[in-house]
């Protein structure tokens, strides 16, 4: 099962300020969507305190060292916890999926780039559909912040989704950790400045 980050960042790493984000960008809330939905996503206190309700079609797993009562949101005091909730509703998920379309050989266990025996066979930029789009991967656990809990599962995702806006904002009071070497990039896909778009931005994908 891979363990994915999700963030979207400035030229300096900026991810918020005031515990809400910086930007407003249409096109990244959509990737976002693309590649969360059907996924547990892992979240911390204060990231679900500035969404303010619960991601719609995902499950809402929160860290958080008290009793998390928001409704739609489901608590887990360590990452141990979060990752067994996570699995557990990811496995039941795929077995229904598996089930109800029986001969259709679904993506279970390995998602792309791994092989059975566990060796990542990934080669950058192969894993692109037809318009050259990521393929949406469906055995992930989603790890979507905010900075705290970016720079804790730095040290167990094994894959990376940024959207490197290209501004910087100097109000921002949170960071992504640092990308180091270990990370190689497997995705990119350009967005350009537009009407709906105040910045430009580059999709990215890394894995290690
Ligand atoms: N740009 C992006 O992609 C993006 C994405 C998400 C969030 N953000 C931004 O990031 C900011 C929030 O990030 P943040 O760093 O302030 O807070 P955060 O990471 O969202 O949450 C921190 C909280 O998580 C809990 N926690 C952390 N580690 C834990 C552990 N190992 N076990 C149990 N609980 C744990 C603690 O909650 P308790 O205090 O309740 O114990 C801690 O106070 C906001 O500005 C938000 O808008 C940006």
């Amino acid at each position: 099962m891979d363990i994915a980050m999700i963030a979207a960042m400035g030229e300096a790493n900026e991810l918020g300020a005031n515990n809400e984000l910086l930007w407003h960008l249409p096109d990244d809330f959509a990737w976002f969507v693309k590649h969360t939905k059907g996924k547990p996503v892992v979240m911390g206190r204060k990231t679900m305190e500035s969404l303010g309700r619960p991601l719609k079609n995902r499950l809402n797993i929160v860290l958080s060292r008290s009793v998390v009562k928001a409704e739609g949101f489901v608590g887990a005091a360590s990452w141990d916890e979060a990752f067994l909730l996570a699995k557990n509703w990811l496995e039941e998920k795929l077995e229904l999926a598996v089930a109800a379309e029986s001969g259709l050989n679904a993506v279970v266990g390995d998602g792309v780039g791994n092989d059975v025996s566990g060796v990542n066979t990934s080669v950058a930029m192969v894993n692109t559909d037809e318009n050259g789009d990521w393929i949406a991967r469906k055995n992930e656990i989603m790890v979507i912040g905010g900075g705290e809990i970016y720079k804790q599962a730095m040290d167990f995702a094994n894959r990376l989704y940024i959207t490197q806006v290209n501004a910087c904002f100097t109000d921002a009071d949170t960071h992504f950790p640092a990308i180091g070497n270990a990370w190689k990039p497997v995705f990119v896909k350009p967005h350009g400045k537009d009407d709906k778009h105040a910045y430009s931005f580059e999709f990215q994908v890394f894995e290690k």
